[in-house]
């Protein structure tokens, strides 16, 4: 959905990733949006570790925290640039662009936070 709009502001400046991400909080708004962050790096981070940054920044903002960072626990997924990924195992490189949303198989919690015991009906997507 947002894939093609990253594709013309892919490479920003060198020393900064940005990170968009999913707000919503489904007992207040009655859709999500998309928010701005830049986060200062010179060396490539995960998402999850994006994800954090933004937390930091912005306490009002949720996510899980990664727990195995091996990618085998699942608790990090998430969807990063239009494909659902493992947040703690996938690397964002300075001077691009990551527009990370809920994982796209489970209902949302709140921002970027899904219930894993909520698996959405086929076809629907968490970030719609
Ligand atoms: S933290 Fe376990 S799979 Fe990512």
């Amino acid at each position: 959905m947002y894939e093609n709009m990253l594709r013309g502001d892919a490479r920003m400046d060198e020393g900064t990733i940005t990170v968009r991400v999913y707000r919503f909080d489904p007992e207040k708004e009655a859709a999500g949006r998309l928010e701005e962050h830049r986060v200062a790096s010179a060396a490539p981070l995960s998402v999850m570790a994006l994800l954090a940054r933004v937390h930091e920044l912005d306490a009002s903002f949720c996510c899980r925290t990664a727990t195995c960072f091996k990618g085998k626990c699942g608790s990090c997924l998430v969807r990063a640039n239009g494909r659902d990924v493992f947040g703690c195992t996938t690397l964002v490189q300075p001077g691009e662009t990551v527009t990370v949303e809920p994982h796209s198989r489970f209902a949302v919690v709140r921002d970027v936070v899904v219930d894993f015991a909520r698996p959405l009906a086929a076809g629907k997507e968490a970030a719609e």
